[in-house]
């Protein structure tokens, strides 16, 4: 996704600072990077498809001379990547330069009134239009704020915007609808930004823009209105506890791998939420006739999971769905009695915020459960908990999801002592176990780290992989075979392992290898079936099983051992850790780049 940096210095040059903050929203995916500065009262614009350091170095980035800037990392959403299509964009008389991350919805209309009113467009980018439009309104002989206010209430879609102009040469004017801006402020000068870690090496003391409102930004401070109206907001700071230290990669080669790790720490944080808001939650889960539990990606895997956790455990009908379906598939009937619990680590997710707002609209209870302190999600639920899992940086989602689930597991506990539909004692088990859990997870690191690295090895070539499991089991196969998909690029299947009759095992043949998740429970005496069905047909098993279970192990040609006493509606938590790292060592053996897999980004905050 796009990223935006920029900085107006009481001293010295914006550009190596904007250079970067660029460099730290690397993460988020990008294809070009420019940057616009004012130099003796005029834009100075460098930009071009390609990677920031190449570009920058050939450019010379560094060399730009001014003290209040602008910078981008694009991700193409409209026009090619290339250089005409990279930010900033400007006007005609050239005095106005945007960077911009979101879509313009109506920017097609906007651009034929504006080339009929003799603007001249170089670029494919729905971007283009603000810096005419900015342009246009100046013409009226207004000041250059009200011309940008101007321009923005023209504007339908998502925007995160930063403009600089030769017109106010001192600074900064941004503004936000839908997509994360975030302000910072130092000693040295004001900051703007997609996300927090791009600021950290300047500060820590952050002011999130909210839908709908613009900020004035000098070397001294920053000023923050609504859209609408021009009125002025109270937006005090905030100091953010992440130092630069966690988000970098302290020693690991990746931050995948790095996130990895940290997740005995990630969990017990998770472990540690406040009551009060988990209760609060589970009042209103408790209200509901039914629960939807929305999100995209590997968030909609924890939701999968946690599906079983629910409807198990609080015997409440849960439904697990895909944010970008929600709005087709129960748009209709979703009502005041629905619970709409939405799952998102960025809390930006475009599909999820809509279903969100669909939701709203219908009247439904919507909850969140996110990573991003002051994300729109946590704007727009009526409660939500932070799962406290840190920056992730690697692009493929893991701490997080651990997280995610951790946090579910503890809701649905809740609910169902509430409810009181299951057994005191065997409640109690589970939340004995649920504390376990970082432990479990730091014994699988321990024990099995160097097996899985040979094991990835060993499986290196293969050109297909198949995951299966039973119940539960069958979201952590989908999300290890996410992982593998994403960051290897080979075309693996998941299924739940009682479905691959129906079909998948037509693929089967000699040596195709067959990752079967087999914890100790309900639905181990099926998934030995399900081996045999594989194993009949040539498939290599590779297990992932409870030490010392000898009857899946014997029918195994590999296997991963877990530790003793996982139960198995808790055992996605942990289970899905060697399948991360068998999905990392896979992409390192084959020489690629776990953390910046192509085509994706780490937050999709585009239809
Ligand atoms: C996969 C991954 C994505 C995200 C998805 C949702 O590793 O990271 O599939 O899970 O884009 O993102 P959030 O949770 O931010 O809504």
């Amino acid at each position: 996704m796009c990223g935006i940096f920029g900085c107006a210095l009481k001293d010295g040059s914006a550009a190596p600072l904007i250079h970067m903050g660029l460099k730290r929203l690397e993460y988020r995916g990008y294809d070009s990077v420019g940057i616009a500065t004012i130099q003796e009262g005029a834009v100075r614009v460098r930009k071009d498809s390609g990677k920031i350091d190449d570009v920058a170095g050939r450019l010379g980035f560094d060399e730009m001379p001014g003290s209040v800037g602008v910078g981008h990392t694009r991700w193409a959403t409209h026009g090619a990547p290339m250089m005409v299509n990279a930010h900033p964009h400007i006007d005609c008389g050239g005095r106005i330069a945007v960077v911009h991350n979101g879509v313009i919805e109506n920017y097609l209309e906007l651009k034929e009134e504006l080339i009929n009113g003799g603007h001249n467009f170089v670029s494919r980018t729905d971007t283009e239009v603000i810096p005419h439009l900015i342009e246009e309104e100046l013409k009226g002989g207004i000041d250059f704020g009200k011309a940008f206010l101007g321009a923005l209430r023209r504007l339908r879609g998502s925007y995160a915007v930063a403009v600089v102009s030769s017109a106010d040469p001192e600074r900064i004017y941004c503004a936000r609808n839908e997509s994360p801006l975030v302000l910072g402020v130092s000693d040295q000068g004001v900051f703007c930004a997609s996300d927090v870690p791009a600021m950290l090496p300047y500060t820590n003391r952050v002011a999130w823009l909210r839908n709908g409102e613009a900020a004035v930004l000098s070397a001294d401070g920053f000023e923050v209105m609504r859209i609408e109206d021009g009125s002025p907001v109270d937006r005090g700071l905030t100091e953010v506890t992440w130092s630069l230290e966690m988000a970098e990669k302290r020693g690991y080669p990746h931050f995948m791998l790095k996130e990895i790790y940290e997740q005995p720490r990630s969990l017990r944080n998770a472990l540690r939420l406040q009551h009060q808001y988990l209760d609060l939650l589970t009042a209103f889960l408790d209200r509901g006739r039914e629960l939807f539990l929305v999100a995209a990606g590997t968030s909609y895997h924890a939701c999968l999971a946690a599906s079983y956790m629910f409807s198990k455990l609080a015997k409440l009908t849960t439904y697990p769905v895909v944010s970008s379906e929600f709005v087709e598939r129960y748009g209709a009937s979703v009502g005041i009695d629905s619970i709409v619990l939405t799952v998102s680590q960025s809390g930006e997710t475009y599909d999820t915020l809509r279903a969100v707002d669909h939701a709203r609209m219908r009247a439904a209870t919507v909850l969140g459960i996110t990573n991003t302190v002051g994300s729109t999600l946590t704007r727009v639920a009526r409660a939500y908990v932070i799962q406290q899992s840190g920056p992730e940086i690697g692009v493929a989602a893991t701490k997080t999801f651990t997280s995610q689930l951790l946090v579910l597991a503890q809701l649905a506990l809740r609910l169902a002592r509430t409810r009181g539909k299951v057994s005191q004692d065997e409640i109690d088990d589970l939340e004995a176990k649920l504390v376990e859990v970082p432990s479990f997870v730091e014994r699988t690191l321990e024990g099995q780290a160097e097996h899985v690295e040979a094991l990835a090895r060993k499986y290196a070539d293969e050109r297909l992989f198949l995951f299966l499991g039973r119940g539960v089991s069958s979201a952590t196969a989908l999300e290890s075979r996410l992982k593998v998909l994403e960051i290897t690029y080979v075309p693996s299947l998941a299924y739940p392992a009682g479905e691959s009759k129906h079909g998948p095992i037509s693929v089967v043949e000699e040596g195709v290898p067959c990752i079967f998740i087999c914890p100790r429970g309900e639905t181990r005496r099926d998934i030995v079936g399900s081996i045999m069905e594989m194993k009949a047909r040539g498939a290599r098993i590779i297990a992932v099983c409870e030490e010392g279970d000898e009857g899946i192990i014997d029918l195994s040609d590999d296997h991963i051992e877990m530790p003793r006493g996982v139960p198995e509606l808790l055992s996605p938590i942990i289970y899905v850790v060697p399948l991360q790292l068998l999905a990392y060592h896979l992409a390192t053996t084959k020489g690629l780049d776990p953390d910046k897999p192509r085509n994706l980004a780490k937050s999709v905050t585009v239809p």
